[in-house]
């Protein structure tokens, strides 16, 4: 799987289907299940290490596990966050998105919009994917889990920032926790993928945390999530419900999203 065949998905109306991946081993049930692209996503501050949010994940952390990733994975795209304060300076975000690719990864994800710094990355060879809307490094900021985008001034700010990011170079984009509307005219909009998680049915693709998509995390669940593992009889079986949900666009469903 390559960015141009993702880029391709896009241009024929084909979902992306998306989970977020920390092992070798969920890396090849993920890619037998038909999953394209694979996010080792610092989301694993949380379901792996137990944090409360993921600002405690470091480089060496992103590191070990986009080696287990890559380990596992044959024909997958893989996407690695960049952790909270590995961006502070644009030749600090170059040497760690550096490493992260020679660990495996085949593109960056940077949350906000940090437009400098991605083109500083893209000018020098590396894929990035921007992330806006609720951005989970920010969620003392943003006072919380909420939705982004609902008024017309912020909705408009997520749409110029989207938009800034594509043109430094970004060539996809995550769009986290804002309406199923403003998420649609985004996807409409912009040329790159656009990969929803509780963004409502119109993205270009959706991403689920694994551990919401198997129902193995021990915290609240999340209106946007569901269960896979809960309507089959294995994590295989699993897996594929959820590639099939993302193609034939049942999952999200109105109820998961705002
Ligand atoms: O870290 C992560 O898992 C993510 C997803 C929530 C998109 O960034």
């Amino acid at each position: 799987m390559t960015l141009k065949q993702l880029q391709e998905m896009k241009t024929r109306g084909e979902k992306i289907a998306v989970l977020t991946c920390y092992d070798a081993s969920f890396a090849t049930l993920m890619e037998a299940a038909g999953v394209e692209v694979l996010l080792v996503g610092d989301s694993l501050g949380m379901v792996l290490q137990g944090g409360k949010d993921t600002l405690g994940v470091t480089m060496q952390d992103m590191l070990y596990h986009t080696d287990c990733v890559a380990a596992g994975a044959k024909s997958a795209f893989i996407i690695t966050d960049m952790p909270y304060g590995s961006d502070q300076s644009l030749d600090l975000a170059l040497d760690n998105a550096n490493d992260l690719i020679n660990a495996g990864a085949h593109m960056v994800k940077l949350e906000g919009a940090k437009t400098e710094t991605v083109r500083y990355l893209v000018q020098r060879g590396i894929a990035v994917c921007g992330h806006l809307g609720f951005t989970p490094q920010s969620v003392r900021q943003l006072g919380g889990y909420k939705v982004q985008g609902r008024d017309a001034d912020t909705a408009e700010k997520i749409l110029k920032d989207a938009l800034s990011l594509q043109q430094a170079g970004a060539s996809m984009l995550v769009l986290e926790m804002v309406p199923a509307t403003l998420a649609k005219q985004m996807s409409q909009q912009l040329s790159v993928p656009v990969i929803g998680i509780g963004a409502g049915i119109d993205c270009d693709g959706q991403v689920l945390v694994l551990h919401d998509a198997l129902g193995m995390y021990p915290g609240k669940t999340l209106k946007f999530t569901r269960n896979f593992l809960h309507e089959n009889n294995s994590i295989p079986e699993a897996l594929s419900a959820y590639v099939q949900a993302v193609k034939n666009a049942s999952f999200p469903a109105k109820e998961h999203s705002f």
